[in-house]
């Protein structure tokens, strides 16, 4: 029988693309809550074209218990909850923190009531490779300790994963996984669901991908005198896809009760380092013309270089990332262009 699985921020970029996937393992159920703040219902339509499945979202902000708590008094019958649900904006982080510290921790701490109130068997959460600071010792696995957070969105992260340690004690019933991603990009292969991102993007692939469209003329590589192999930032970039995956393989995990522990912490990345300039030449190479960027100063907050070691997930959760850096870009290059198409 089909378990039924709450995602919170379901009509997010991530949380979308586990909706899909979670369908399309024939093993889940799905029901979405999302505020729709920093989202739109809209996406829901985009997973139902991919899938053929309407999903229900309940439009409640998390933060609001009383709201939030309707939904499993409704919903008798949920065994597991995904929590995507937060702001994820460092620089947003860093001008307004309370406000980050307010909902992202805030929700979390209705979510883990919501656990022990409503027996909810099992529980993942989005966490980020930012909880490890700026490391030194290259790649980060999931004993490297966790460094100084470098802005409040890294720090609701620590937090967050603390809360969820903590409660094991009064909370035993339900079991956890907390997955660390790295760079996240990309979108569905068919082209038909992917990032909604705001006016003005901040992080690296849709600004590629609004240069490569025309709807930016020109982009900036933040900081050519790194000490890496072409002086650009090195990140760990993973498809959207693919996340959506460990998160399908990750419930797999909990639900037969393969956990050996009742609050495991996973890495997701793709093991492999890429730097700015070689990901603008593969995008490159994918749009078919040159990009037009320029070489700046560093970005305020960025560190060098960041990449992980996923063997615990590969091992455990039997993941392995599908995609490569021309499968992300070439899915996100599918999405713009049938965002310019399909939503004015
Ligand atoms: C950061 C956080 C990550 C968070 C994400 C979402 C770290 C290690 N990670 O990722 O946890 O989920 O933000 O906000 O801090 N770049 C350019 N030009 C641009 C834009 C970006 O050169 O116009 C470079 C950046 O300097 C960086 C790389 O591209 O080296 C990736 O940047 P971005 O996509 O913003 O992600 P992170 O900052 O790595």
């Amino acid at each position: 029988m089909k378990k039924k699985i709450l995602v919170t921020g379901g009509c997010g970029y991530i949380g979308s693309h586990t909706l899909i996937e979670l369908i399309e393992s024939g093993r889940y159920d799905v029901l979405c809550v999302d505020s729709c703040v920093r989202s739109t219902p809209e996406t829901l339509d985009r997973v139902k074209n991919i899938t053929g499945v309407e999903v229900k979202n309940y439009k409640v902000d998390i933060c609001d218990k009383d709201a939030f708590f309707k939904v499993f008094e409704e919903n008798d019958d949920i065994a597991g909850i995904i929590h995507f649900a937060a702001y994820k904006a460092v620089g947003e982080s860093v001008e307004q923190p309370l406000m980050y510290y307010r909902n992202n921790l805030g929700a979390l701490a209705n979510v883990l009531e919501a656990c022990q109130k409503y027996h909810i068997s099992h529980l993942l959460f989005s966490s980020s490779c930012s909880v490890y600071g700026d490391v030194k010792t290259l790649p980060v696995n999931e004993e490297t300790p966790m460094g100084e957070a470098f802005c409040p969105y890294a720090h609701t992260k620590q937090i967050g994963e603390a809360m969820i340690r903590s409660m094991q004690v009064p909370n035993p019933g339900t079991t956890s996984l907390i997955l660390r991603y790295f760079n996240p990009v990309g979108a569905h292969p068919s082209g038909m669901n992917g990032e909604l991102s705001p006016d003005k993007p901040n992080n690296l692939i849709p600004i590629i991908m609004h240069v490569a469209s025309g709807v930016l003329p020109q982009m900036t590589v933040f900081g050519t005198d790194y000490d890496t192999r072409d002086g650009s930032c090195i990140r760990d970039y993973l498809h959207v896809s693919d996340i959506a995956d460990a998160h399908v393989k990750a419930m797999d995990y909990l639900v037969e009760h393969r956990n050996t522990d009742g609050c495991e912490v996973f890495n997701l990345g793709s093991g492999n380092g890429v730097t700015v300039l070689e990901m603008l030449d593969a995008a490159e190479k994918v749009v078919g013309h040159r990009l037009n960027y320029v070489l700046g100063d560093r970005r305020p907050g960025d560190i060098p270089a960041i990449y992980g070691d996923s063997s615990k997930a590969e091992q455990l959760l039997h993941w392995h990332c599908r995609y490569n850096v021309d499968d992300m870009i070439a899915s996100a290059w599918k999405w713009e262009n049938y965002l310019k198409e399909n939503v004015k």
